[in-house]
């Protein structure tokens, strides 16, 4: 698709040229009020929805060891990040108890590493063997309350996410006690800053589960996904909740995980359907090794091209009528290094982009030499003249002819209709 066919975005050459200048520009800084300016000077409006709120611009922070502290949820809201997804915790009941304990494990060291994907393409990855938040439950609850409110200054909506009790093949019931625990009590916190809005939480299905014995078996996995957002409304109550489903790529292949979105999409009952997905967590080697461990999740190259070509394949059968349309919003993740990788997700449905690896890299690798590793990548995923969001925005914009007021929700929208669909049926549409 637009990796593949194109080198070059195709867009009008002032406006090729008003991006290589600004790149050059903002070397030193991005403009303080971003949006405003690329609104102005590109008419591109960069404001989307995330699990139902509103966004000033599509990137996020992806849950993890990057959004576990107060000074990096605060950095990225002076760095102009459009939302911040914390750190995973491991659900609890009202006695403390975590049937999830096995990723409640401490781990700091983390290597950043470059990988070469199957098809030779470079990337970066990074290899640690920790998993969720290790600390107490009510640490966390603080850090979301400080979290919010550094958030809510600089209008970048910050969301939790959670691991849940997931169970066993032959363990029967669900720990309801857990959901409904921890659901309430982020929830007490959440309306202290936002009663008039509904929180979005992410229900994460960690990577390093595709590799347990739990998910051994994919009628466990589907049942899971089926199931998991009746429990976390149900915990919620009286209040409503968004539901979104961080799916995992599990270790069966590709046909699976199309079985696990359809799943999703055609399988639940009203009560457990999502309210929108992020696609999809790292993959799983269960021979790579770090630090003694063997097995461990790793991302770069081959992750973008498993999660597009996954979502191209539910595209396609759209497109021809052969499975019903899944129209809940996506955000997507997964080695998005660049704004044309974010426009590849876009065409599949995505609304928002969530990035952890390319948000720690070296400082080497960017072009802004100043200044946080957020606003560095942000300046290129933003402004590159030929890979980043800017450029590959007008190229869309103009290849489908979409009025110049759509924001890039109302851009993913288009992108979910089957009707226009076509480039999967036909790669060579955008070449
Ligand atoms: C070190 C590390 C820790 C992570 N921890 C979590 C986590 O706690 N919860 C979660 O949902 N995803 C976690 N992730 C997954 C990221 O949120 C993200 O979805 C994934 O890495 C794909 O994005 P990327 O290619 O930009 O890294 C972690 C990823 C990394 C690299």
């Amino acid at each position: 698709m637009l990796s593949h066919t194109l080198r070059q975005p195709e867009i009008d050459p002032s406006l090729r040229s008003a991006l290589a200048r600004d790149y050059e520009r903002f070397r030193t800084g991005l403009p303080r009020s971003l949006e405003e300016y690329v609104q102005e000077r590109y008419a591109i409006d960069l404001s989307s929805e995330y699990g139902g709120l509103r966004v000033k611009n599509p990137f996020g922070k992806a849950s993890g060891q990057l959004s576990l502290n107060i000074s990096q949820v605060r950095r990225d809201g002076d760095d102009g990040l459009g939302f911040v997804v914390l750190k995973t915790i491991i659900a609890e009941d009202a006695g403390g108890a975590q049937s999830m304990s096995e990723w409640a494990i401490e781990e700091t060291r983390m290597i950043v590493e470059r990988i070469r994907g199957a098809d030779g393409d470079e990337g970066w990855t990074v290899s640690w063997k920790g998993r969720g938040w290790y600390d107490t439950f009510e640490k966390y609850l603080g850090f979301f309350n400080e979290a919010l409110a550094a958030g809510q200054g600089v209008g970048m909506p910050v969301v939790p996410s959670c691991k849940y009790h997931l169970p066993r093949s032959g363990e029967g019931e669900w720990k309801s006690a857990e959901y409904e625990h921890t659901t309430r009590r982020l929830l007490e916190v959440w309306q202290r800053y936002c009663p008039d809005r509904v929180m979005p939480i992410e229900k994460d299905f960690s990577p390093t589960l595709a590799g347990s014995d739990r998910a051994a078996q994919t009628q466990i996995i589907i049942r899971w996904l089926t199931r998991v957002t009746g429990l976390i409304r149900h915990g919620a109550q009286p209040f409503r909740i968004k539901v979104g489903l961080k799916v995992f790529n599990a270790v069966f292949g590709d046909d699976f995980q199309l079985e696990m979105l359809r799943a999703i999409n055609e399988s639940c009952d009203s009560e457990d359907a999502p309210d929108f997905l992020v696609y999809g967590n790292r993959l799983f080697d269960s021979n790579r090794q770090f630090d003694g461990v063997r097995g461990i999740a790793y991302g770069g190259p081959d992750l973008s091209a498993r999660n597009l070509s996954v979502l191209s394949r539910m595209r396609l059968l759209e497109h021809l009528g052969s499975v019903p349309v899944c129209r809940l919003p996506i955000s997507g993740t997964g080695n998005i290094a660049s704004g044309r990788t974010a426009a590849e997700y876009l065409l599949r449905g995505a609304s928002t982009f969530q990035i952890h690896t390319y948000f720690q890299l070296p400082s080497s690798e960017y072009t802004m030499q100043t200044g946080g590793k957020t606003a560095r990548a942000l300046l290129e995923l933003y402004f590159h003249p030929e890979e980043g969001l800017l450029a590959w925005l007008l190229h869309l914009r103009r290849m489908f002819d979409w009025p110049p007021e759509w924001n890039v929700k109302e851009m993913a929208e288009f992108c979910l209709e089957p009707a226009n669909h076509v480039w999967a049926e036909h790669e060579s549409t955008l070449g």
